[in-house]
């Protein structure tokens, strides 16, 4: 079956969450956009988040407030120009999602004044979340979709993956080293086609789902980081993987999150026996930041020998659960858990990826032409644990910033260039239980050898494995060429591999990164930056 020929546009957006659509509907009224999907447009982390996103809209609050509280999330690592520049563009970021049309809960109007129901999550002084009750992300994505649908200048590609990316050196032209464009795949075809464009921006989301038990859709596979590196890129701080604290532990449920919210609104962790414990680990309890709150989960489990731990929420009102929580509840009640009468049996899951490509505030990497923004990117916002609901702030304003780059910059190209054919073999008839075997066993070691507690010889392992899989994977594709799972296989592995060799690097314990071998807090925070 054919699909698509080659194609062209002046910018080629790879992924359509909140990153990669907000900069498109941006990008809309000045140039031709195309958007690459690997799934249904709107599949993908963002559709999934449920607490809401971080912006000071209380006169109470202030930017300083949310400044400090970033800081200290990220145990001593962030960058503090970085977290500035977020948090002071907040406002008119999240304002700007209200105008195309998401709605958030609201109080009540006093004067024309809207009055935002603002919830809290852990490491949060203040009342600062904006939420569309526990379904923020289906809120933001199903607009964010139905406005980029609507924009004739923006032509969307679903179903279609991108590969690797075509940079100039690869047909020797003259001048720094840029990219032009990308090589791509719709599924049903086994064709890899040319998508040239002056500039091209990775929005692919992050690589929780390197590990087995993941709050992530499968659709995110750390594609743009693998893409990015193999592009020369250089990556940083990937060994902060963040746990979050509480996912559903279920037999029949999967990748099911329970929103930190309910900690804001008063649920607390308890044992089997049903003691409360978090007030023993941290003087903030069920809101301290999550990498404490997911290592005392885990602590926990250990010590009791449990497979699981409970979190409750059934001191609120049932019509205060209904109100605030209503999917999950929905969701919960499947399962034969009523959450108004009891609680609910949780482990950490991986979450989110706080490293990733090394950006500038206008989401510039080190390639001329090629951004990357949201999840997929290292800004220095997180440092070594982000705050709860900054992540769908930081795709918000770097959406915005990097379309004011491109509008501005973007450059006039000849374009007259023959750009090379990708030179390898894709065959989807190759996808089978082998590939799929190796892609468990990966999850698995990764879930075993890299979680929540390290050690240098589990790191070790990890890493001659990893190494033995990438060569295997190499050798798989001499003899029978690429298909789809293979294609998604070799980023992950790449990616893990990348994530081993920055915890190794990193010789102290700092926010998500806890190692027994060593336990101590350096005096001076470097980010770990890994250059290709
Ligand atoms: P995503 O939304 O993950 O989108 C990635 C896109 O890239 C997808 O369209 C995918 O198809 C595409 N893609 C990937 N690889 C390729 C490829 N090779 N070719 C083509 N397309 C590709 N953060 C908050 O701030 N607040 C919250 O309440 C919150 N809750 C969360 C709840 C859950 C369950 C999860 C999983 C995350 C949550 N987060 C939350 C984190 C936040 O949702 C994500 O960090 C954010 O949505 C990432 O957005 P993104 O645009 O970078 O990527
Ligand atoms: C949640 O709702 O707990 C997720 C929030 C986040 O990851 O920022």
């Amino acid at each position: 079956m054919k699909f698509l020929d080659d194609v062209y546009c002046d910018v080629l957006i790879i992924g359509s969450g909140a990153a990669g659509l907000s900069l498109a509907i941006r990008l809309a009224p000045y140039y031709r956009v195309i958007v690459l999907s690997k799934s249904q447009l709107k599949e993908g982390s963002t559709l999934y988040a449920q607490g809401g996103i971080a912006a000071v809209f209380d006169e109470t609050d202030s930017i300083e407030s949310h400044i400090a509280d970033t800081l200290i999330a990220g145990a001593g690592l962030c960058d503090a120009n970085v977290v500035n520049f977020v948090t002071t563009n907040a406002k008119h970021c999240v304002q700007w999602l209200i105008d195309q049309g998401v709605i958030f809960d609201k109080n009540f109007q006093t004067h024309g004044k809207i009055n935002y129901h603002l919830t809290r999550e852990g490491g949060h002084s203040h009342r600062r979340i904006l939420h569309h009750a526990d379904a923020t992300g289906h809120a933001i994505e199903t607009t964010l979709v139905h406005e980029a649908c609507n924009q004739s200048n923006i032509s969307i590609f679903e179903y279609t993956r991108a590969i690797d990316l075509i940079l100039s050196d690869k047909i020797e032209i003259s001048g720094k080293r840029r990219v032009l464009g990308a090589w791509f795949a719709n599924y049903h075809d086994e064709q890899v086609k040319i998508c040239r464009a002056r500039a091209v921006v990775l929005a692919t989301g992050g690589a929780a789902t390197v590990y087995q038990y993941t709050t992530n859709p499968d659709v995110i596979s750390g594609d743009g980081i693998a893409i990015a590196w193999r592009a020369g890129c250089r990556v940083a701080n990937l060994e902060f993987n963040q746990f979050h604290p509480t996912c559903l532990y279920h037999p029949y449920a999967k990748n099911f999150l329970l929103t930190e919210a309910l900690r804001g609104e008063g649920a607390w962790l308890l044992r089997p026996d049903g003691t409360r414990f978090m007030p023993d680990f941290d003087y903030r309890a069920e809101l301290a930041p999550r990498d404490i709150v997911a290592r005392s989960i885990n602590y926990e489990m250990k010590r009791l020998r449990t497979t699981c731990m409970y979190l409750d929420i059934s001191r609120q009102s049932e019509d205060f659960i209904y109100s605030h929580f209503p999917n999950i509840y929905k969701k919960l009640i499947q399962f034969d858990i009523d959450i108004t009468k009891k609680p609910i049996p949780i482990v950490p899951a991986a979450h989110y990826t706080c490293g990733g490509v090394v950006v500038d505030l206008q989401g510039r990497t080190d390639i001329d032409g090629l951004y990357a923004i949201g999840e997929v990117s290292y800004t220095g916002l997180h440092g070594a644990n982000r705050m709860a609901s900054n992540s769908l702030l930081e795709c918000l304003v770097y959406g915005w910033s990097a379309a004011e780059h491109i509008i501005h910059n973007l450059p006039k190209m000849t374009m007259s260039e023959t750009l090379p054919s990708w030179n390898k073999i894709l065959s989807n008839k190759l996808d089978n239980v082998v590939i799929q075997r190796k892609r468990h066993e990966l999850k698995a070691c990764m879930w075993d050898y890299m979680g929540i507690v390290r050690t240098n010889q589990d790191l070790d392992y990890l890493k001659s494995y990893i190494k033995e899989l990438q060569y295997e994977i190499d050798d798989y594709y001499a003899n029978f060429g690429y298909s789809n799972q293979l294609l998604e296989l070799r980023n992950l592995v790449q990616v893990s591999l990348l994530m081993v060799r920055c915890a190794l690097e990193r010789k102290e314990s700092r926010g998500l990164h806890y190692t027994l071998d060593f336990l101590i807090l350096l005096d001076k925070a470097v980010p770990t930056i890994l250059i290709p």
